[in-house]
């Protein structure tokens, strides 16, 4: 099925937002870094990683339909932080922004009548889904533990031991 020009140029850009927001994870994982917390640290590498992931699937659907990709720039807002709410909240609030996108594009995609991504978007509405309740629960447990170092140690622990994405 081809593909309406305006709506394939609204995903080459979902395929830039997702470099950004493993961009921004990176950067995130420096910060952690910074304050030692490693477990936190290797989180935000491991969710660099699966956005790296979301901007390939959306890049392999563009040139299955025999669309061309184009990066251009991917740009990174200059993150600092001091702790590790403040790490978690800055990637909540990222990650609500791309949930917007995920469906602008679904709102497109409905709109010209392009069935063949709906599977795509269907996955990618489902996974924001979750993106935003894995962070949302890490913030959750992070402000019961609050400034208590051996309940902040214990969290980045247990986030430092997630699996592989892959
Ligand atoms: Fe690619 Fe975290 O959304």
């Amino acid at each position: 099925m081809s593909i309406n020009k305006k709506f394939a140029k609204q995903l080459n850009q979902q395929v830039i937002a997702e470099h950004e927001a493993a961009l921004i994870y990176t950067q995130l994982a420096y910060e952690l870094d910074r304050l030692s917390f490693s477990g936190m640290r290797d989180w935000m590498f491991e969710q660099a990683k699966e956005e790296r992931e979301h901007a390939q699937k959306f890049a392999q659907h563009l040139l299955d339909r025999g669309e061309r990709v184009q990066l251009g720039t991917v740009n990174v807002p200059a993150i600092k932080i001091s702790s590790p709410l403040e790490a978690f909240e800055a990637s909540l609030a990222h990650e609500e922004k791309v949930s917007e996108l995920i469906r602008e594009l679904a709102r497109t995609a409905d709109k010209v009548g392009d069935i063949d991504s709906r599977s795509l978007l269907n996955w990618f509405l489902d996974e924001q889904i979750e993106e935003e309740s894995t962070v949302g629960e890490i913030i959750d447990r992070i402000k019961i533990v609050g400034t208590d170092g051996s309940g902040l140690l214990r969290i980045d622990q247990e986030l430092g031991s997630r699996p592989d994405s892959e």
